[in-house]
């Protein structure tokens, strides 16, 4: 089994949609063997997002890392990590798949950034790194 970090981001959290994103992850088998309410300081989401230093949307999505309370879950399951990437849906909420979390839920609000309501790690590397940071 493998593990993997999912965050419920602050628009998720502030729409009141943590329990229907959990609920989802539950539905579809997956444990949850941690979970906590956290707002991270700069220094954890300059760690996080390492990957995207320098990117146009970079301090923007910073800023909207820290404009609210996130929820941070320790999932376990078997291929978790990829089978949360498919629940959650691509990154753009317009035109994620029906069906996903962000194809169902998400909204485009025509910002800097995109607000889509879920972060779930991209590979074995990536989830052993960010569980590490955020718990
Ligand atoms: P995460 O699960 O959050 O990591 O999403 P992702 O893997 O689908 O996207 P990625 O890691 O490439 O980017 C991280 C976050 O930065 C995204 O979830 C968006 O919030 C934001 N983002 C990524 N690419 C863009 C972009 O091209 N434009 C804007 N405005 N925001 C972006
Ligand atoms: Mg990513």
């Amino acid at each position: 089994t493998e593990e993997t970090l999912v965050l419920i981001k602050p628009d998720g959290v502030a729409r009141g949609l943590t329990g229907a994103i959990l609920a989802r992850i539950e539905a579809k088998g997956y444990s949850l063997v941690d979970i906590r309410l956290v707002e991270p300081d700069r220094d954890v989401l300059e760690r996080h997002y390492a990957e995207h230093e320098g990117k146009p949307f970079y301090e923007p999505l910073l800023d909207f890392m820290m404009s609210g309370p996130s929820v941070a879950i320790r999932v376990a399951g078997n291929r978790v990590i990829e089978g949360f990437r498919s629940l959650a849906g691509i990154t753009d909420p317009t035109t994620a798949a029906p069906g996903t979390i962000r194809g169902d839920l998400g909204r485009d609000w025509g910002l800097r950034v995109q607000q889509n309501l879920v972060h779930g790690s991209d590979s074995v590397e990536s989830a052993a790194r960010e569980l590490d940071i955020w718990f």
